[in-house]
């Protein structure tokens, strides 16, 4: 079966997460992603965290898998002229450079353009074009700083704090991933490309939208009621961090089950969905808060909400996550156990729906990785090794037009 993106060339001068993460998404669905690397080194996550020596790291390939690799120093002449005819002959070129290093290169945008009126060039930078930083050199957390994430995320009573989920990398590259195939899909009736930038800044502050919605009403009223500050504690005039509060209008927490003095996920998250009060009291044993005034609304709960939290567990304390979670979703209750990494690596639906996928890798042998979270009813996404480094360099210098002899004169001059 053909894949949807077949026929689309792409350029994949990126590294380490944000823009691999995008170029790898593309690959799965069918592009030919060529990324390019410098001589010798490659990027650098290929030698990061390392645990088999001399191989590539997980870091590597869970990010670049479905790729070709192609050395090339595109600082030397020969270079040059080679990135220069790849640019003619695609689609699209992917890019998280620091700020100013394509320009410095020779490819700035103005030139590629002139290379190649269709090309589309997508860009992640750490904060948008004319941003009072736009200098700056960004990594994940920096961003999840930068865009409102880390302020309001963690505890009250602690200080800001990161997200484990790559708001700042990935999350970037599934942004510019939307660009791309937007420029694609315009490009198909103007035939002309166009430039798509991505700010990590930016990326995670679209989905930190809840957030400023929560400072606009904190400003109109002084409280935010979802918040586990109200109504006894206080509120500053900045959106507080709120723990494991619920970000819309339906309270939750993660509670604790049988086994949590000793198991670090011993908990779930429970949450109390307004219409679902009836059914919650049946689960819990207590039918008598149906009707009574002091519970049966949102309102009246707000000030005993962590008192009822406190209920919960102790009708928890004699179940396991997995008991509790077997009960409640008999009462239609939103609720998860608190999975940990090695639950999710072992977790047969998972395996079964090609989110956890095994694959297997010339020199670190088997490996897991996060297979496509995108479901097609018409494509099975089949994630393939990534590329050693180079491994690809001849059969893309000669698919150029490249001889054999100008390959080797390439190779001797260390141009590729
Ligand atoms: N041949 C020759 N030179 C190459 C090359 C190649 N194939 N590939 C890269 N280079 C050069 C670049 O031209 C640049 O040279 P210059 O600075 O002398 O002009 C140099 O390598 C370093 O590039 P840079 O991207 O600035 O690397 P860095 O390691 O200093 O910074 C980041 C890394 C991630 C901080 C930076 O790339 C960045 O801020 N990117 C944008 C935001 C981003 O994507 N962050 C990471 C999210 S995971």
């Amino acid at each position: 079966m053909s894949k949807p993106l077949e026929g689309v060339k792409i350029i994949d001068f990126t590294h380490v997460q944000a823009g691999p993460a995008c170029t790898q998404l593309l690959a799965w669905f069918g592009a030919d992603v060529i990324k390019v690397e410098r001589p010798g080194a490659g990027d650098v996550t290929r030698s990061q965290l390392r645990h088999v020596k001399d191989a590539d790291a997980l870091y590597f390939t869970m990010l670049n898998s479905n790729k070709r690799s192609l050395t090339l120093d595109t600082k030397t002449a020969q270079g040059k002229e080679v990135l220069t005819k790849l640019i003619q002959e695609s689609d699209v070129m992917v890019e998280n450079f620091g700020p100013g290093a394509l320009d410095r290169m020779g490819f700035s945008w103005e030139n590629i353009q002139k290379l190649n009126p269709g090309m589309i060039l997508a860009s992640v930078k750490g904060f948008s074009d004319g941003h009072h930083y736009e200098d700056l050199k960004v990594y994940e957390n920096v961003a999840q700083c930068a865009g409102g994430a880390a302020s309001t995320t963690g505890f009250w009573d602690g200080p800001p704090t990161v997200s484990a989920a790559a708001l700042g990398d990935s999350n970037t590259g599934m942004h510019l991933a939307i660009g791309i195939l937007t420029a694609l899909h315009q490009k198909i009736k103007t035939g002309k490309g166009q430039k798509v930038a991505v700010s990590m800044q930016d990326s995670v502050l679209n989905l930190c939208r809840v957030k400023l919605r929560d400072q606009q009403r904190l400003d109109a009223l002084g409280y935010l009621e979802e918040y586990p500050q109200y109504p006894h504690g206080s509120f500053s005039d900045v959106v507080p961090r709120g723990g494991n509060a619920g970000g819309g209008g339906q309270p939750g927490w993660v509670l604790k089950c049988k086994g949590w003095e000793t198991d670090p996920n011993a908990y779930i998250y429970f949450t109390i969905q307004g219409h679902a009060w009836a059914p919650i009291c049946k689960a819990l044993g207590k039918p008598e808060w149906i009707e009574d005034p002091a519970y049966n609304t949102a309102e009246a709960r707000q000030d005993k909400i962590f008192d009822i939290f406190s209920f919960i567990e102790s009708w928890l304390s004699d179940k396991t996550k997995f008991e509790a979670v077997d009960i409640l979703r008999k009462f239609d209750i939103p609720c998860s156990p608190v999975l940990s990494m090695k639950e999710i690596a072992n977790d047969p639906s998972l395996r079964e729906s090609g989110t956890i996928v095994e694959v297997d890798h010339p020199k670190i042998g088997k490996y897991l990785t996060v297979g496509s979270p995108i479901k097609f009813s018409d494509m099975a996404v089949e994630v393939k090794a990534s590329p050693l480094l180079g491994e690809h360099t001849d059969e893309v210098l000669a698919q150029l037009g490249y001889s054999a002899d100008q390959i080797a004169e390439m190779h001797a001059a260390r141009a590729v």
